[in-house]
């Protein structure tokens, strides 16, 4: 199978060797702090070594077994989470769809709105104390569409969210993934952290493997967080990122960084550059930085469809309506460019388009035919390299 499903960097962007060196520090020295349970704040230097990265104190880091770990104890703590009482959730459209499957399971009620340039009032029953509420938002390459919210719309989002007391959790895994030019500021680098939970991971820079995410909070907030951990894990893998620990010290971040966004940058630019040949009338934004393209389809070919064709060529795509809540992104694919190499970004690309034109040709079929949900503007048509219409984003 050829991966463009799965947000995750293929075996080759991963530093095995240099992990693997890691690895052995890591038994030898400082072992007992390595092998033992630690801490639930996590392995005390990396600790440090992330808050003098950011330039806070370690008091305002918790290291954790992943970001979305760090997403999920975020949200318990800021709306709660144990009572039928909880609050609301506003998260940005499209988003990650892992978190939209934590929030589901939580008694949270999910708002979705393109943070930044919409909002809407917390709805709060007659007489009922204020609704607790935070902003959840990916507003750097945001998976799934690889979008970033311009600084206006990220001063708009905290003003918006200050004016009603809402935390914001900013989950950024991607911000240090940009191809070239100037970075924006960081949610948490504007309205401060009272403001900003800021989530982050060493899976799309380093390697997934580990389980290694952090949060940059207030300090307050990060004592929370630090008893909620360990109410969840009792604590997180020492070994793991005593592994990360040794690994940057030894390195540093910044070599590894580089490596990322140049072989992330070319297999972007091969993948528009075969999408636009190949599968000219679908759309799409070139990516400036992260993982994804977000393919939009013509309105002739639904994402369901094309993801059962890609599968049966052996390519795997995330159909859009996973990133949505009410509905949407049914013309919408999340590509991943960072999980195969070139030769089968190459490969992938022409199965994908052999996948459309099947697709589309089936669709096509079952409106003709008249069956249930097909169009009945068959005649006319657009197909897949003539000129069609675009269906809405998401
Ligand atoms: C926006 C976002 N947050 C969190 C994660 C998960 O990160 P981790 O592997 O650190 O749990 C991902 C991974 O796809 C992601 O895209």
């Amino acid at each position: 199978m050829i991966n463009f499903g799965r947000g995750v960097p293929s075996a080759d962007l991963i530093d095995v060797a240099g992990l693997a060196q890691a690895a052995g520090a890591a038994s030898t020295a400082n072992a007992d702090a390595s092998f033992g349970y630690g801490s639930p704040a996590g392995y005390q230097p990396l600790r440090e070594w992330i808050a003098a990265r950011h330039g806070v104190d370690a008091g305002s880091v918790l290291v954790t077994p992943g970001a979305m770990q760090a997403v999920a104890l975020a949200v318990d703590l800021l709306v709660g989470g144990e009572d039928d009482t909880a609050g609301e959730v506003l998260v940005d459209r499209p988003t990650y769809d892992m978190v939209l499957r934590a929030l589901a399971a939580r008694p949270v009620t999910v708002r979705q709105l393109a943070l930044g340039r919409e909002w809407v009032e917390p709805v709060a029953a007659p007489g009922a104390a204020a609704v607790r509420r935070c902003v959840y938002a990916v507003p750097t390459f945001r998976n799934p569409d690889g979008a970033t919210m311009a600084l206006p719309e990220r001063e708009l989002l905290l003003e918006r969210a200050a004016l009603e007391g809402s935390a914001v959790i900013e989950d950024d895994p991607y911000q240090e993934l940009r191809f070239d030019g100037p970075a924006l500021p960081p949610l948490w680098r504007l309205g401060g952290l009272e403001q900003v939970v800021h989530v982050s991971s060493f899976s799309k820079t380093v390697c997934p493997g580990l389980r290694v995410g952090y949060v940059i909070a207030d300090e307050t907030r990060i004592e929370g967080l630090i008893a909620a951990a360990n109410r969840t894990y009792i604590t997180p893998s020492m070994f793991a990122q005593a592994v990360v620990h040794r690994y940057l010290l030894d390195g540093g971040l910044d070599a590894p960084l580089q490596r990322m966004r140049t072989e992330l940058a070319a297999r972007a630019e091969l993948l528009c550059e075969l999408l636009s040949e190949q599968l000219p009338q679908a759309r799409f934004e070139r990516p400036q930085g992260g993982y994804f393209v977000w393919l939009r389809l013509p309105s002739t070919l639904t994402a369901s469809t094309l993801a059962a064709a890609a599968q049966r060529h052996g390519v795997v795509v995330a159909p859009g309506s996973g990133f949505l809540v009410d509905g949407g992104g049914e013309h919408c694919v999340r590509l991943c460019f960072a999980a195969e190499p070139p030769n089968r970004i190459a490969e992938g690309v022409r199965r994908l388009a052999a996948a459309a034109r099947e697709a589309d040709t089936r669709e096509a079929d079952t409106r003709e035919s008249g069956a249930p949900g097909g169009s009945q503007q068959a005649a006319g048509r657009p197909q897949l390299g003539e000129e069609a219409v675009l269906a809405d984003p998401a």
